[in-house]
């Protein structure tokens, strides 16, 4: 077993659990709270049981700090606490679904209203968050202010006393979240309302509404500030330490406003509280009536009026409902006056009537606002804070009913932790040895007794026909509690001799658990019978104010009955029974106060008080029971059902019995014996450590658990999504393939249907082809086609362009298919025009031609003379050849005409220098002679003749290279100037052609070689700067060897 985290409780003080405490006994448990107390450590734990010592400071411990580290640990991890019991109870509510109790006991100052406060804090910090559980966490809180206000004074124990008792019941839903609450009151002591002990106040309330009402308000009320004008403030005690009246009334103003109270609602309030304190004021006077008897009257009328004005109620109304008594019987009605006494008796009667129905009303208004609308099963914390057990100098009947309450606390607190444990041991068979404790049963008995109580015998008097009074109620009691061990009296004490002086005549005296109380039986038939004079509720009734008039509905004539109500002790007894009932049901947590001083001071620690609250607390005794008992009890069917899951053997599935079940999963955890018992139907553990082990352990497991379910879950959650992908997945593709099969199948279908069509349409066609006109597009194409070039021939013939040879002109082709034919054509008709040009020519013109192509092949784009030349015909005779018959003579005996004659010059080769000479040209020869001798100087066979040479030049300069001189005598090269060096080549060239079949070689050059008889000159020709006109050569000789030509 893991040692528990017991880091947080080193260096405690004292030990922290009395369990603990060695050794046991009152003096060392004194001694321990003593020391704890000093160290500021006010709580200390009986296991569950939390013992607090009212420190009356402030200590840092609380807050929403501590809250929140409270909320974290377990009850043992921390110091012990309010809050850890809080916890505890919260928690076991919550998850454990039981309803729970917490029980403040102690005495007057001890401390419960505080630890109740704290309690509730707690519990509204931890629960649940939200805007509505807020809102009800909100009315819950702040109905305490409220309830404090109007039923806390200070006395002499406690400056904020309760003087009733509460028990409020808290209600969740299943999540642990408030729901609301019902608060139960249990009778408020009301006679404070008109009467102060020395040193005490009145009601808060009071004193708060003086203080901490505006000037206006006061005015509307119409009250004074000044305390000391109201009779039933005057004790005078105005102003308590440490409570600040004005600020406190704005808090409750503020409260009611929260719980849900409207203005009106409030406003009322304090006009029902003001009219208390005016009614105090109303003062009697003696007033004797005619017939002498006494009669009472009112002093000062003013005081009625004003409370006439506040409540709408008229003076004389109230008047008479004060000072005077209506006896109804059966048949009659008998008005009585009251003396001044008796008047005085019914003013302080209906003041304390009136505010402590006031007070009822406010309880069940804020249960209005906080109760539980929902009809779901609820879960209760009830807390509760009751007036503590009191001793003072003079015990009336209301310290009677609240001791009587503390006792049946007490009784409470024994039956469940002292006897009842026990007895459950010796029931469950568990080997125990009895611890003695005082079971305060008889005193419980001698006052609640049905028949025998004293409450009984208290109601027995009150309803006693006959003269009744406290002194014969005291009579039964001497007689009938005689012999009684908790009771005596002077008569009592008379009977055993025994002779104590502090016991008063009207007196009788109770041992109660908590010591000795001596009651004053005076006014206890009064009190008890609580009766209210039927004048003062009709005259209350009577009134226009609302909250008034509900406070006594019993005044509403049509509602009289004439039956008794019942009295205040039997009131008293039956709600404490159902109270008890209520406790029994739901688990108890103690919380137990303790006063340490009777002045309420800090740091003071009296240990004979402290002694006498430990010993009839009896705080030792539950530490022997504690101590030698188990911390914690189980059925052993919801145990198992709780830890079951902490063995593999129970968990998940168990046949057997419940107990083997248990005895399994704590043998499993090897937990030592002395920890454990089993009892006939119950398992019992010792200490609290274990239990928390098993819990962290269940805490544990239910992680695992947690994780194992997490894990599975997901597990099939991801496999259910893969399956599921997985299924889609396929039906996807299914579908896909499907998809694409089919379109793949109608594509082959569609084409084999094409195919099919086609070779059925080839067929066909086929089969039928011959009934066609198969040709009949080709037959057509052709006749149009026909038809199309016959109409673009027409069109041509009669449109043929002019006959002249030199008209290029021709039509362009409609069609482009015409585009071949038509250049055909086109060459056609220029041959066709060219021919028809040619027979029509003469045989010389053809000649001439002929020469004139020739030229252009020789010259055409090479000779800058050319273009010149074309227009000219070739006359060939240019000197006269036929008037001159020595010319013709140098021909000789050659036949055939002279085919060109002209004058040339010719070019010395030696000085560049020129001389004209006769140039004839015939069909084999050429032939040079001189201008005056007509004497051929030079003739050259054109056989001989090798080549011309001519520049591109206008000019006319040409050589004529002949061939290698066959004889000496030949001068080589001539280098000729022509005007006609075209025509003259020209016919040289077919000259030579016709007489040798060569062709001649003409080569166009500017730079040429002449051959001499042995050297070569080289001839340059360039282009002067001369232009235009007749071209001009310039020969210079340049050296032997080269001659330079510059044509102008
Ligand atoms: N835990 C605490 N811390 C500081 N002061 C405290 C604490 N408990 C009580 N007191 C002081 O003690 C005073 C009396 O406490 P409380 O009113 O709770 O007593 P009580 O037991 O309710 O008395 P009664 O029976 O008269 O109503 C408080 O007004 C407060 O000053
Ligand atoms: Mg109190």
């Amino acid at each position: 077993m893991q040692p528990l985290n017991m880091s947080l409780m080193e260096g405690s003080v004292g030990v922290q659990d009395l369990i603990l405490l060695e050794p046991l006994e009152e003096a060392s448990l004194l001694k321990n709270l003593q020391l704890r107390f000093e160290n500021k450590e006010v709580y200390t734990y009986i296991g569950n049981v939390v013992i607090s010592v009212n420190p009356y400071q402030q200590l840092p411990i609380y807050g929403p700090e501590f809250i929140a580290k409270y909320r974290d640990y377990t009850f043992y991890e921390l110091k012990p606490h309010i809050y850890a019991l809080a916890n505890v109870a919260y928690q076991s509510l919550r998850d454990r679904d039981r309803d729970q109790c917490i029980l403040i006991t102690g005495e007057s100052g001890a401390g419960k209203t505080e630890a109740s406060k704290l309690v509730m804090s707690y519990v509204a910090a931890v629960c649940g968050k939200g805007e509505q559980v807020n809102s009800v966490k909100e009315q819950l809180l702040q109905s305490n202010p409220v309830l404090e206000a109007f039923g806390n004074a200070k006395t002499i124990r406690n400056n904020n006393s309760s003087r009733f008792g509460k028990y409020m019941d808290i209600e969740f839903d299943f999540k642990g979240s408030p729901l609301g609450g019902v608060i139960t009151n249990y009778l408020l002591e009301k006679s404070r309302v008109v009467k102060q002990l020395k040193g005490e106040r009145n009601f808060h309330i009071f004193y708060q509404l003086l203080a901490g009402a505006d000037a206006e308000l006061l005015k509307a009320l119409k009250l004074e500030r000044d305390i000391s004008g109201y009779s039933y403030l005057k004790q005078k005690v105005s102003r308590v330490d440490g409570i600040d009246d004005a600020s406190n009334f704005k808090a409750v103003q503020n409260a009611m406003t929260v719980i849900g109270f409207s203005k009106e609602e409030i406003q009322q309030v304090l006009e029902v509280i003001a009219l208390v304190l005016k009614l105090g004021n109303v003062e009697m006077t003696d007033e004797f009536q005619a017939d002498g008897i006494p009669g009472s009257a009112i002093r000062d009328g003013r005081g009625v009026q004003e409370i006439g004005k506040i409540v709408g109620l008229k003076s004389e109304d109230l008047e008479r409902a004060l000072c005077s008594r209506t006896m109804e019987t059966a048949k009659e009605k008998v008005v009585t006056v009251l003396n001044v006494i008796q008047a005085q008796y019914a003013r302080d009667a209906l003041a304390k009537n009136i505010y402590s129905r006031l007070f009822d009303w406010l309880i069940h208004r804020i249960n209005e606002s906080i109760k539980v609308s929902t009809g779901e099963r609820k879960k209760v914390m009830g807390v509760l804070d009751i007036y503590g057990f009191e001793i003072l100098e003079n015990n009336s009947f209301e310290q009677f009913v609240i001791n009587y309450c503390n006792e049946k606390l007490q009784q409470v607190f024994i039956e469940l932790t002292l006897k009842e444990e026990q007895e459950e041991y010796k029931r469950e068979g568990i080997p125990w040895t009895n611890v003695d404790y005082f079971d305060n049963g008889i005193i419980c008995n001698l006052i609640e007794h049905n028949q025998r109580g004293i409450l009984a015998m208290l109601d027995e008097e009150c309803l006693r026909p006959g003269v009744v009074s406290d002194s014969t109620f005291l009579a039964k009691l001497n007689q009938l509690f005689s012999k009684h061990s908790h009771y005596e009296s002077k008569v009592t004490q008379n009977a055993q001799r025994q002779y104590d002086h502090s016991m008063g005549l009207n007196c009788f005296r109770i041992y109660h658990y908590a010591g000795k109380v001596m009651y004053n039986v005076t006014g206890f038939i009064d009190k008890n019978n609580d009766l209210l004079f039927r004048d003062l509720s009709r005259a209350m009734w009577k009134a226009r104010h609302p909250l008034l008039r509900s406070l006594f509905s019993e005044g509403d004539p049509k509602q009289a009955s004439l039956k008794r109500p019942p009295t205040a002790g039997s009131q008293f007894k039956s709600s404490v029974a159902i109270l008890m009932k209520s406790l029994y049901s739901k688990n108890p947590n103690y919380i137990r106060c303790i006063k340490p001083n009777e002045y309420q001071q800090r740091g003071q620690f009296s240990s004979e008080l402290v002694a006498v609250q430990v010993r009839y607390l009896g705080l030792l005794e539950n530490v022997r029971v504690r101590r030698a008992g188990y911390a914690y009890r189980q059925g052993y069917k919801s145990f198992l059902e709780r830890y079951r899951l902490l063995s593999q053997s129970t968990w998940p599935h168990w046949n057997k019995g419940d107990r083997e079940g248990v005895e399994k999963v704590l043998g499993e955890l090897s937990l030592s014996s002395e920890e454990l018992a089993f009892g006939k139907t119950k398992v019992f553990i010792r200490s609290p450590k274990t239990l928390f082990y098993l819990e962290e352990q269940r805490r544990l497991r239910l992680q695992q658990l947690a994780t194992l379910i997490q894990k599975i879950y997901r597990g099939w959650r991801c496999r259910t999504h893969y399956q599921q992908m997985r299924k889609s997945q396929i039906l996807i593709s299914a579908w896909f393939r499907g998809n694409r099969q089919k379109k793949h199948y109608g594509k082959m279908k569609a084409s084999a249907v094409l195919i099919q069509a086609f070779v059925r349409g080839w067929k066909a066609r086929k089969n039928y082809r011959k009934y066609f006109r198969s040709g009949a597009a080709l037959t057509l194409a052709d006749f149009i086609y026909k038809s199309i070039a016959q109409k673009f021939l027409l069109g041509l013939k009669n449109n043929l362009p002019s006959a002249n040879v030199l008209d290029r002109r021709w039509p362009a082709a409609p069609y482009k298919c015409f585009d071949r034919a038509n250049q055909d054509l086109r060459q056609l008709y220029h041959q066709w025009k060219c021919k028809k040009f040619l027979d029509q020519l003469s045989p010389k013109q053809v000649q001439m031609l002929k020469e004139k192509l020739c030229a252009s092949e020789l010259f055409k784009g090479k000779k800058a003379s050319y273009p010149q030349s074309v227009p000219i015909p070739f006359r060939g005779d240019y000197i006269g050849l036929q008037g001159n018959p020595k010319l013709q003579k140098l021909k000789g005996r050659e036949e055939g005409p002279v085919l060109v004659a002209e004058t040339v010059k010719k070019v010395n080769r030696g000085n560049g220098k020129t001389s004209t000479r006769i140039l004839l040209l015939t069909k084999r020869h050429v032939i040079l002679t001189d201008t005056k001798k007509y004497q051929a100087k030079i003739v050259i066979g054109l056989n001989s003749v090798a080549g011309v040479s001519v520049t591109s030049f206008q000019d006319g300069l040409f050589s004529l290279h002949l061939s290698e001189p066959s004889s000496g005598d030949s001068k080589g090269d001539i280098l000729l100037v022509s005007d006609h060096v075209v025509e003259l080549l020209t016919k040289m060239y077919q000259a030579v052609l016709d007489a040798t079949q060569r062709q001649l070689s003409v080569t166009v050059t500017e730079k040429f070689s002449v051959r001499f008889k042995e050297s070569n000159v080289a001839v340059k020709v360039v282009q002067g700067s001369g232009s235009g006109g007749k071209s001009k050569l310039i020969c210079k000789k340049k050296g032997n060897h080269c001659l330079e030509v510059t044509v102008q």
